[in-house]
């Protein structure tokens, strides 16, 4: 039987919903963070330690979260996801994925160089060239929204529509990522989520917002969507997730006043539940699907061959 290790502090819910999935694929699951991960290079071919796996390494390894710590600790953690890719164990978001998408700036660099729509952006840690920044963009009539590089659930954020809004670089551990401010159009704070597996999208909804900020962990509600009545956030999300490589992810999107949407960011480590309540096909059972028919049972056909 395949042994795939999931990556999380709190198996949780989700937890719950990948161990049915892999089991009817066959899979034995086990649950382990990343904090208990070590590397003991004394043995070749098998260096890196799991929890549970002294003598072997797992045949997968998803990833359902990286807990935060020192930048010492982070990297290392990271390493770990790393080097289970060089020894030839799949790793779903692997690393480097995950690195480009749990860094905002990295995410808002890729999306903006591969040319998707995505609100101007800056990220400095000067505080005179934030303050610049924006006075140039209240002075031109528009606001901002100041985040924390590594983010998530709606944690944070900031919105800056007065040069005084700007808050002290030290809140924001000495990283001032600033994003252009988009007015959703059409009524309401609204934005949409759509899940993309390998390269398609399969599932989205919209969020409706208590605030400006719509993250379901913030009181958003989820309305479902369907995705063939709207073609451009297809396109768009499944546009942003091949430009950052991603096996799966979770991509947030806005339209803005005059119709335009833009992505505001992607998400290596998405949670679904919110999703899921709105989507008839199981999420869970989705991703285990890809994992398993790209990533496992391909490397058992190459270990055959
Ligand atoms: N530039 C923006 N313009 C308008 N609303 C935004 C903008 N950036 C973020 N938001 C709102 O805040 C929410 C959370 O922002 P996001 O960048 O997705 O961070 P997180 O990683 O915390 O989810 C978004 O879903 C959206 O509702
Ligand atoms: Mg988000």
């Amino acid at each position: 039987m395949s042994e795939v290790v999931i990556l999380t502090d709190e198996p949780g819910w989700h937890g719950a919903r990948l161990r049915e999935a892999f089991l009817l694929h066959g899979v034995d699951i086990r649950f382990a963070s990343l904090r208990d991960c070590r590397f003991d290079l004394h043995r070749p071919g098998r260096s890196v330690v799991l929890p549970g796996f002294e003598d072997r390494l797992p045949d997968g390894v998803f990833v359902r979260g990286v807990p935060g710590g020192t930048l010492e600790q982070v990297v290392l953690r990271l390493d770990v996801l790393h080097a289970l890719k060089v020894l030839g164990v799949p790793v779903y978001n692997d690393g480097r994925a995950i690195e480009r998408t749990v860094d905002k700036a990295m995410t808002s660099f890729v999306l903006a160089n591969a040319g998707i729509p995505t609100p101007a952006t800056w990220v400095t840690e000067s505080q005179g060239e934030a303050a610049a920044v924006v006075r140039a963009e209240i002075t031109a009539g528009r606001e901002l929204v100041m985040k924390p590089l590594f983010g998530s659930q709606g944690v944070g954020l900031r919105r800056i529509s007065a040069f005084g809004d700007l808050p002290p670089g030290a809140d924001y551990d000495g990283v001032y990522y600033l994003q252009r401010y988009v007015e959703p159009g059409g009524g309401g704070w609204h934005d949409w989520r759509v899940f993309v597996i390998d390269g398609v999208a399969v599932a989205a909804m919209k969020r409706q917002g208590k605030s400006w900020i719509t993250n379901v962990s913030q009181g958003g509600t989820c309305a479902p969507v369907d995705l063939s009545e709207h073609e451009d956030l297809r396109a768009l999300a499944q546009n942003a997730c091949c430009a950052l490589q991603m096996d799966y992810a979770g991509v947030d999107l806005i339209r803005d006043r005059d119709g335009r949407l833009q992505v505001i960011e992607v998400n290596g480590i998405p949670a679904w539940k919110g999703l899921q309540s709105v989507t008839r096909d199981s999420i869970a059972q989705m991703l285990v699907n890809d994992f398993v028919d790209r990533h496992l049972r391909r490397r058992a056909l190459h270990s055959v061959a």
